[in-house]
């Protein structure tokens, strides 16, 4: 009978097995999975463990300092945090292909690890956050690569580091629930599954300083009013995307030509299939009038009726 006491007690065996008296880097990311990924590690060779974040520009509003005060203030983690912002903005700049965007996000994530891994000495072992969902979606096995999946933490080329990835296994629900178990704060076990390329995904096309802004602000918005309302728990992912498209409005009495924000908000299991969530009106309505009215240039917001297949979770 499975139990995750048991996959704890396990895992803490066979990473202090495989490790002895060598060291372990990891990439965070402030999602779920790396922060498991830290905090078990953490408990299973303490000092041994030193995790690198890189801010590269493209998180939700207020995460690095999250990540930061509970991961390294309140577990105690040896974080070494990294602001890369203008290495990736510059990279991205200009570029729109979807594709080109994710494996620039990814390059650059690994080129940044990798400047910092060189820094430090005698380390052995890279840890991954990485969730069976990822072993299947990234194309690894048979099935046909949908997106190019950038995971924080991925491999530096030129480095012989082994791989610790303790979540291979695990989908969501099951590393929540060792989250917990390991007694990490609700609140970042509970995070929505954010995706490594982050923000710059959810600005369709070329980004810029100004759109990553109508995004993070509009996203903090519809995340507190899903809160506010109750629906955390009932939705497994919600986040709001600037498609680039402007249209007309009127505001007071006068003409606007603004940009129209996106809401995604479904309902999954594991991320591989979805419905879109049916988010009562009024809470729609009260997220809507509050984007347009405190977000600058937005006058329109359309809400994301699609389900998965044969939409994907994200636009890009
Ligand atoms: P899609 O958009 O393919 O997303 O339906 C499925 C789930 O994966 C997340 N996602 C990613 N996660 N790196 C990640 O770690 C990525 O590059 C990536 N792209 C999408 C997405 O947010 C959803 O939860």
């Amino acid at each position: 009978n499975w139990s995750m006491d048991d996959f704890i007690d396990q895992q803490i065996e066979k990473i202090r097995q495989t490790v002895g008296d060598k060291k372990v880097l990891l990439g965070l990311s402030g999602g779920v999975d790396s922060s498991v990924v830290g905090v078990l590690l953490h408990k299973a060779i303490g000092t041994q463990l030193t995790s690198i974040f890189v801010d590269h520009g493209l998180l939700r509003k207020g995460e690095a300092d999250q990540v930061m005060d509970s991961l390294k203030g309140k577990f105690g983690l040896n974080i070494i945090k990294v602001d890369a912002q203008k290495r990736f903005l510059d990279k991205l700049e200009g570029v729109t292909d979807p594709e080109k965007k994710r494996k620039i996000i990814g390059n650059e994530f690994i080129q940044v690890f990798n400047d910092e891994a060189q820094k430090l000495d005698g380390i052995d072992f890279l840890a991954q956050g990485t969730l069976y969902t990822d072993v299947i979606e990234s194309g690894t096995s048979t099935a046909q690569t949908i997106k190019s999946h950038h995971n924080v933490g991925g491999l530096p080329e030129d480095m012989n580091f082994q791989l610790i990835e303790p979540l291979r296994t695990l989908f969501k629900d099951e590393t929540r629930e060792l989250g917990e178990k390991l007694g990490m704060p609700h609140d970042l076990v509970w995070r929505q599954p954010f995706p490594g390329p982050g923000l710059g995904i959810r600005v369709i096309g070329a980004i810029t300083e100004d759109k990553l802004q109508i995004v993070r602000d509009s996203d903090l918005i519809l995340r507190e009013e899903i809160k506010n309302a109750g629906l955390e728990k009932d939705i497994w992912q919600y986040f709001t995307v600037l498609p680039g498209i402007r249209s007309v409005g009127v505001m007071g009495d006068g003409r606007t030509y603004d940009y129209t924000v996106g809401i995604r908000a479904v309902t999954s299991i594991d991320g591989m299939t979805a419905d879109f969530a049916k988010i009562p009106w009024d809470v729609l309505q009260k997220i809507s009038v509050r984007i347009v009215n405190e977000v600058d240039h937005v006058n329109r917001i359309v809400y994301d009726i699609t389900s998965k297949p044969p939409s994907t979770i994200e636009w890009e």
